[in-house]
Formats: structure tokens, sequence, C-alpha cells
């Protein structure tokens, strides 16, 4: 059984503008131990997913299952829940500074996290708070636990936040966006770091970012997210050499000097879709450059495809469609020709009708 199951889980927000679908019916699991990288670009329901499951998006409509060893967390009463976070399951946030208080002491705060969930003394605390900051190696941790957040770098703060996360071993770690916002050779320490900790603890990990390059370097498995919806979800070899969907054949061509993207960065054409508007069918459709008659029509299901055990993807396209070189995406051509009718030639005149007027139509 695995560590956490997420199945169709649904999130949206009812707005004066409409409502905003920001998770439609996300499915995934993490093992204990593994490290699962859900990547995507900015507004595809990456955080929105990971704050419902800890029961902070208040004002969400929430269904779908969530189940942490055993424990249905979307049924949870805050009480329970509050018990479960930090202790059970720790969540590193987007912003450094939401999670620490920038007027107590670096230590103070870890102090507290520990005495809220267990019985221990100030001192032995203390202690504690001084050897997890030695742990994600803070320099001079003995003089360090009593500064202000404000008096440490940003590398540092996201150290500090780690070794706040660590504070109760938790099973799970769940670390949103852990680097943006610092430096890359920072970014690469951390994420080493985070790694090393992950197997030093035998805590699972689910690091979230929109840089797919990042999650090579900890992620066991990757779930690639568009619109809500999950589009790919493989063994981390399979995402980088035999990526099926190609939103994610997409997310590897602007890796620069990754496998596929020829030497060149290749930006993938168009913008993330409004939540409140979200193409019918394929909710990529407009963007992607495979697009068939049946890809505006109908959404397409996750099905198993042929880049290896547990691979699986949101996409009309066969299932041997896969990989990054010029031969599978002239196969891929092949297949789409002849499936293209009356809806992709409508939806072509609709994407260059918009750029002339400086819109974008969609669905
Ligand atoms: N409280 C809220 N009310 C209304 N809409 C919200 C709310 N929280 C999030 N959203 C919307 O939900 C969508 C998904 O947001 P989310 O923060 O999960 O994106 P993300 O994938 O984490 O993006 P990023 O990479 O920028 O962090 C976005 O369109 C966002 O504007
Ligand atoms: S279903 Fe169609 S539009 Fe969506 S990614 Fe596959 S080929 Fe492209
Ligand atoms: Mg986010």
């Amino acid at each position: 059984m695995s560590l956490l199951s997420v199945r169709d889980l649904t999130v949206s927000f009812p707005t004066s503008d409409g409502v905003v679908r920001a998770v439609r019916g996300l499915s995934f699991d993490v093992e204990a131990g593994q490290t699962l990288g859900i990547v995507g670009e900015t507004g595809s329901g990456k955080s929105v997913s990971a704050l419902s499951l800890l029961g902070l998006n208040p004002g969400a409509d929430i269904s779908g299952s969530a189940v942490f060893e055993g424990t249905e967390l979307l049924a949870l009463r805050q009480d329970k829940l509050r018990r479960v976070r930090g202790a059970e399951i720790a969540m590193i946030f987007q912003d450094p500074l939401s999670s620490l208080h920038p007027y107590y002491r670096v230590g103070w705060q870890i102090c507290e996290a520990i005495r809220t969930h267990r019985r221990t003394s100030r001192e032995e605390a203390m202690r504690q708070a001084v050897e997890l900051l030695r742990m994600v190696s803070i320099p001079q941790p003995e003089r360090r636990v009593h500064a202000f957040p404000h008096e440490l770098s940003g590398g540092m703060r996201q150290r500090a936040m780690i070794a706040m996360a660590l504070a109760l071993r938790p099973k799970l770690l769940i670390a949103d966006e852990p680097t943006t916002a610092l430096d890359a050779t920072v970014q690469a320490q951390l994420m080493e770091l985070l790694g090393g900790m992950q197997r030093e603890l035998g805590m699972a990990m689910i690091v979230i970012t929109h840089d797919l390059g990042l999650v090579a370097t900890v992620a066991d498995s990757v779930l690639v997210m568009y619109a809500g919806r999950g589009a790919e979800r493989a063994d981390y070899r399979a995402i980088f050499r035999s990526p099926h969907h190609p939103y994610t054949r997409g997310l590897l061509a602007s890796i620069p000097g990754a496998a596929g993207s020829g030497g060149r960065l290749v930006p993938i054409v168009g913008q993330p879709p409004s939540l409140i508007r979200i193409p019918s069918g394929c909710a990529f459709h407009p963007r992607c450059p495979f697009a068939m008659d049946v890809c505006v029509r109908d959404q397409p299901p996750f099905v198993p495809v042929r880049g290896g055990e547990g691979h699986l993807s949101a996409c009309w396209l066969p299932p041997d469609a896969v990989g990054v070189d010029a031969a599978a995406d002239a196969a891929r051509q092949r297949f789409v020709e002849g499936r293209r009718g009356p809806a992709i030639a409508r939806l072509r005149a609709a994407i260059s009708g918009a750029r002339a007027g400086g819109g974008v139509a969609h669905g």
C-alpha cells in the first residue's frame, strides 16, 4: 500500500469572475521513502493540490480522496489535521517568509514547532534546534539559532525552513518550489541537501517545481500537471528519455541542452489557459503541435503507454508514440495527418485571428 494515495482530487474556488477549477480529478501515489516530483507551469494547480491535502485551502470546494497511512485526510476535522501537519506530513512553503515569523528568533520557532507536538523541555528543544541547523549545514548553528529570519541570507532562510520542517521527523515532506528565488548554485546545494535528508531520515518527499531539470536530481518518479490535471506520470528516466505527452515533450525542449532540445531552447508556444474558461477536450490542444479533432472534442483519460512500467499519459496519440528525437516526432506527425478536420481548421483560424487582434481565444 502506498504511503499516500490521492484519487480524483478536485478543487475549485468560487470567485466573482466565475469558478476557478484549479484541480480537476488528480490522482497519484507516493511510496514510503520515495520522492515524487510534481512539475508544471505557473497556475497548473501544484500548490493548491498540496495545500488541499493539509486542509490549508479555506473557501475551496474540495472532493475526491487522499488516504495517508490508512487515514482519509479530506475527511479529518481541523484539530486532527493539525496533529498530522508538521508531525506526520511537513511542508516547506513557496515563500520562506510565510512560514518563518519575522518577529521571532529562528531557534525559538523551531523549539515551538517541536513543543507543539511533543512533550519536551525548552532546553532539550533548543538543543534539538541547534542539531537541526547543523544537519542542514548552517554554519555556526549555536550562534545562528538566536538569529532573526531577516538576519539570514535567502539560502540560509530556506535551510532554516527545511530544519523546521524536519524537526518532527515527518514521514512525508512536501517541498513547494523550495529553491525559487535562489541562484543556481544554491539551488543545486539545497536539492542535494533535501535528497540527503530524505535518504538519511527514510522519509518520502513531494517536490513541487516548474523546473523539470531540477526534479531530475531528486525524484524517483514525476507527475507532470497541466491546467489542474495529470498530463503524464512515469519513472523519472522514462519522463526524460521517452516522454509521451506533447506537453512533457515541450517542457523538455525548453530545458537548454536537454535531449530533444536539439541544443536549442524551444519554449512552448502560448500561455497556460485561464482556469475559469478551460479549453474543451484536452486542455493543451490550443498549444499542441499534434492536436487532432478528437483532442478538441474529448478529454483524454490517463492510460498506460509504452515508455516503461507504470508509465501513464493523458493524450490521444498512440501508446507507442514515445521519445524525444526527430524520428519520434515524425511518427507522431504521420499519425495526426488524416485525423485533423474542421475542428482543427477552426482552432487554427481562431488562434491566428487572436494573434492578429492581440488576444487568444480558447476552445
Ligand atoms: N484562494 C484562491 N482563490 C481563487 N483562486 C485561487 C486561489 N488559490 C489559487 N487559485 C488559483 O488556482 C490556480 C492554481 O494555483 P496554484 O497556486 O496551485 O498554481 P501553481 O501550479 O502552484 O503555480 P506556481 O508555479 O505559480 O506556484 C491559479 O489559477 C490560482 O490563481
Ligand atoms: S490529446 Fe491531443 S492536444 Fe492533447 S496533448 Fe495529446 S495530441 Fe496534443
Ligand atoms: Mg505554486
